[in-house]
């Protein structure tokens, strides 16, 4: 297996009960959403991806296929495809098999074994393409290979409004990053969720098969596990709402009963009602969107929705 190889940059995590302390201290009580994704909450995360109330995923694969050839256009020939956070295998497929000669493809993880399962998947799919992943965290600062940077034009993929789960701030410092990372010319697609009717957004985030509760409370299963915790499940529920004056999903998980929680030797009191805030879904209106990325180093070079614009899939360049 030539051209395929995997650059540790060895990121450091911080540590995962360190994380979940420091959030369970604060008051109100809340965690990272990166925490939700151990292997239980990535298997449950890909079957969010297929329940009938979660748009997104289906939605931004319909609009990469039905504009696949204007997608391709604007990239153009011999481009340098960077995918931040290597996901599921179907987006950046469809994206490389669209692409005329692409030059490359680096998927960007912090998982070195998440990292290793895509560069092998995808050189067995594109045989002749030169992949070669990066083991780093790409929300923190971090340099691109001498190759790479020599390159004819560097486009970085970053689909599934994971940029949803950033904090405005963090998101606007991301996107300056990511502008520097880049040279004149080079761009980035990436996949924005857009606001919409508070129902169509609620019913996502709180399917009638329930693995949305199933994904958010194995939070408290995994600091179970790995913290010999005493989380009862059956005193929290799942609660996710729209917040229309911020323009975000809000997930909780919520203590049904007044209680005391020990993680390791700490313990930590719940009263009845009260909450631990799991995760935030920025919801972007493409104008929004296409404003603070331009404050950012960015010029937006198009736009494709879905039919009923219910997601977004912005393609910038570095100005
Ligand atoms: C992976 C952050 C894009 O916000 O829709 C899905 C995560 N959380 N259901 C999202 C998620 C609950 C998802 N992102």
């Amino acid at each position: 297996m030539k051209n395929v190889e995997v650059l540790d940059f060895q990121p450091k995590l911080m540590d995962f009960k360190e994380e979940i302390v420091m959030g369970l201290r604060k008051f109100p009580k809340q965690t990272d959403p990166k925490l939700l994704y151990d292997e239980a909450g990535s298997r449950l995360f890909e079957q969010i991806t297929a329940l009938p109330e979660y748009y997104p995923t289906r939605t931004e694969l319909k609009i990469m296929s039905e504009f696949r050839h204007s997608i391709s256009d604007r990239i153009g020939k011999d481009a340098s495809i960077l995918e931040f956070g290597s996901g599921s295998h179907k987006k950046i497929s469809l994206l490389l098999e669209s692409l005329q000669e692409p030059a490359a493809y680096i998927p960007v993880d912090i998982s070195k074994s998440i990292l290793k399962e895509s560069v092998n998947h995808l050189s067995q799919r594109f045989p002749k393409l030169m992949i070669k992943g990066i083991c780093t965290d790409y929300t923190k600062p971090f340099q691109l290979p001498i190759e790479l940077r020599k390159a004819k034009k560097r486009v970085v993929f970053f689909p599934g409004s994971t940029y949803g789960n950033f904090e405005p701030l963090v998101g606007q410092n991301f996107l300056k990053r990511t502008a520097k990372l880049l040279q004149k010319g080079d761009g980035l697609l990436i996949g924005v969720d857009t606001k919409k009717e508070q129902r169509i957004l609620e019913d996502a985030y709180n399917d009638s098969q329930n693995i949305t509760a199933e994904f958010n409370l194995n939070l408290l299963k995994r600091i179970n596990r790995e913290h010999s915790a005493d989380f009862n499940l059956d005193t929290f529920r799942h609660h996710a709402l729209f917040n229309e004056e911020i323009g975000r999903i809000e997930m909780h998980l919520i203590s049904t009963i007044q209680q005391r929680v020990s993680i390791d030797r700490e313990i930590f009191h719940f009263k009845e009602g009260e909450s631990i805030h799991t995760e935030n879904s920025y919801k972007y209106e493409p104008g929004q969107f296409k404003k603070i990325t331009e404050q950012c180093g960015f010029k937006q070079e198009a736009v494709w929705l879905d039919h009923k614009k219910h997601f977004s899939i912005h393609y910038f360049t570095v100005q």
